[in-house]
């Protein structure tokens, strides 16, 4: 039988309260299934432990987690630790060592699932956003002047590398041409004369060995629009790091919120482990209550039975939470429900079971 092992890193606030139902699900669907068997591994790392040792991960922390097949992972971020220092202290370094480039965000607006837009046919809001998710605006590189001094100046310098522009931008285009969908490319050349000029050529250059893919090209604030109005023009989209964080907040703002959107942090060469989390952060608003919505982090569980070949399993989960959307007799408050975080899981464990 083989046996997965995965590292678990909670995290902080809600994230803790959300992956110990994402691990209950993995638990039992490998229990169901028979053929396969996960073997959790659990890293208290996070905000609390850098309060008590100045380190958001143990010293050879990475080390550690290039042993295992992947990563599933809470939320990173708790007030009284700086977000940029527990961000790039944790998530943000995983990420980058692991070389996970693509972040794999599906949009899409499961049936039962509220959706605030009027006058839009919901079969319409079914997107996967390939976000570049290793480079760009998130560098991490630039400088600060004169420090404190009233003539201080900023630089925070976004890179786009070829290399980097290249692998994403490939990836998008072969899921397009898998799935048979179109390809949008979002950008904004019209400001960013360097960054965006030179990603809008790669997409022009890579996708002339692509010819069967339809693509389309949206400037940033366009495509944000699009998105709220006529959401069926996106298919497949490729975009930069930071476009793509952002948007896919409001992907997840059509498509049912916060509590039902998922990620996958891919390595697509297996050389190292990828990274599955719910796109949410630790809420702190709601932390500790039992509140938190698990759903999204039992979608990024699908997305990881997927990248391990259980592709009847990611599609039984998806379908499991479309049911209990559908039902909705037991959802979190956010959804308009009174379950606790835990009842959610427990509802998905007895559809796996049935
Ligand atoms: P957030 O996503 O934590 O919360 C935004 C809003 O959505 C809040 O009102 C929250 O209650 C709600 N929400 C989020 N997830 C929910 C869920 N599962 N169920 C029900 N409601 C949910 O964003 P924020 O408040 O901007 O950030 C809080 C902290 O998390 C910050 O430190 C931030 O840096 C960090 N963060 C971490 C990650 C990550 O680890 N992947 C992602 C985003 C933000
Ligand atoms: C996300 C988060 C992270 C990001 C933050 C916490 C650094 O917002 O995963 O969407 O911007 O990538
Ligand atoms: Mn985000």
């Amino acid at each position: 039988m083989k046996t997965h092992r995965i590292a678990v890193i909670p995290g902080d606030g809600i994230g803790p309260e959300v992956l110990a139902e994402g691990v209950k699900v993995l638990k039992e669907v490998a229990k169901r299934d028979g053929r396969f068997a996960f073997q959790f591994e659990y890293f208290p790392w996070g905000c609390e432990y850098y309060l008590r040792t100045g380190e958001m991960m143990e010293p050879g922390g990475i080390e550690k987690l290039k042993e295992f097949e992947a990563i599933f992972l809470g939320a990173v971020g708790y007030p009284g630790v700086p977000d940029h220092i527990s961000l790039w202290g944790l998530l943000l370094t995983i990420r980058k060592n692991f070389e996970q480039y693509v972040n794999l965000r599906p949009v899409r607006l499961l049936e039962g699932a509220p959706c605030p837009l009027k006058d839009v046919d919901r079969k319409d809001i079914d997107m996967i956003f390939v976000r570049e998710n290793s480079e760009g605006e998130y560098a991490g590189n630039g400088s600060w002047l004169f420090k404190g001094k009233p003539h201080e100046v900023v630089l925070q310098e976004g890179v786009f590398s070829r290399h980097g522009c290249e692998r994403i931008i490939r990836y998008a285009y072969e899921l397009a041409r898998k799935q048979g969908k179109t390809l949008t490319s979002v950008s904004k050349g019209n400001a960013l004369n360097y960054s965006m000029v030179f990603w809008d050529q790669i997409f022009q250059e890579v996708g002339q060995e692509y010819p069967d893919v339809k693509t389309q090209s949206y400037l940033v604030d366009a495509a944000s629009m699009f998105m709220v109005k006529d959401p069926g023009r996106f298919q497949i989209v490729v975009t930069s790091n930071l476009f793509g964080d952002i948007l896919t907040d409001l992907g997840a703002a059509i498509s049912g919120g916060m509590g039902l959107a998922a990620g996958a942090n891919l390595n697509p060469e297996r050389e190292f482990p990828s990274m599955f989390e719910p796109i949410h952060g630790s809420a702190p608003d709601i932390a500790g209550q039992g509140k938190a919505n698990p759903l999204a982090t039992v979608w990024s569980a699908s997305q990881m039975l997927d990248f391990f070949g259980y592709e009847d399993w990611g599609k039984r989960l998806i379908e499991i939470i479309e049911e209990i959307l559908k039902e909705k007799r037991v959802l979190t408050p956010d959804l308009g429900g009174t379950a606790t975080t835990c009842q959610v899981g427990d509802e998905v464990v007895k559809k796996i079971w049935q």
